[in-house]
């Protein structure tokens, strides 16, 4: 298979693994939480899909240590697919909320970021999801040039980060899922920084 072909399979499994992530919140379908009814489907759709968008976000985060640690090179041919499947469900969230929840209306977008400052952190790691999805393309590396689409793509980091913050600062938020995220995070931010002597930093 040659690198177009490639790259076409790498899409092609990062839309059937966002599609079977859709299917499966569906299949499943609004569940009670301890005393709280079942939430409406869009809320429920929203939550789901910012739980898979974040547990992809962490895979991501996981190969470049996974490279280093182990020196295989296939964590380095999957981190763009599997990021891209992060943004692609990231997306679904955002606009789950804006049309789902929100119906379009600025003005309850305007009150909920008012009311739930937690959203400020959601806002932040999408803008960094879909600065690195603009800055994926080849032609676009091309044009930055390796150094500087390195700068670009370590605010991958950041990212994780912030949306452990969006999730961990709601009200109600599942503390054994944003800490088992923080947990795992950390573990990869401290992993990627302190590399193996032998191997090279990226
Ligand atoms: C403009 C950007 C974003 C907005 C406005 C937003 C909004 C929300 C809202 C409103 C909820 C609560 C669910 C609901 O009431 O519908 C939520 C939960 C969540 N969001 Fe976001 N979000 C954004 C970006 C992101 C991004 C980029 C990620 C991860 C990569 C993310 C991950 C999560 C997670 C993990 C939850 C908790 C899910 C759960 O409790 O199971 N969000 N977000």
């Amino acid at each position: 298979m040659n690198e177009g072909q490639k790259a076409a399979v790498g899409y092609a499994l990062g839309l059937v693994a966002t599609a079977a992530q859709v299917g499966y919140s569906l299949w499943i379908g609004p569940q009670p939480k301890a005393e709280q009814p079942a939430p409406s489907l869009a809320v429920w759709l929203a939550n789901q899909l910012g739980f898979w968008a974040l547990a992809w976000l962490t895979a991501t985060l996981a190969c470049t240590p996974l490279r280093h640690w182990t020196g295989a090179k296939w964590p380095a041919l999957w981190r763009k697919r599997l990021g891209l499947t992060a943004f692609a469900l990231a997306c679904l969230h955002v606009t789950v909320w804006l049309v789902g929840e929100k119906r379009a209306d600025l003005a309850a977008v305007g009150a909920d970021f008012a009311e739930k400052p937690w959203l400020v952190f959601g806002l932040m790691t999408f803008l960094v999801l879909v600065t690195l999805a603009a800055t994926t393309p080849t032609v676009v590396v091309k044009r930055l040039g390796g150094v500087r689409w390195r700068q670009v793509h370590r605010l991958i980091y950041p990212a994780g980060l912030l949306a452990i913050l969006h999730y961990a600062l709601r009200e109600d938020a599942d503390a054994q899922h944003w800490i088992g995220f923080a947990l795992l995070i950390s573990l990869l931010l401290w992993a990627r920084r302190y590399p193996p002597a032998t191997k090279t930093s990226r």
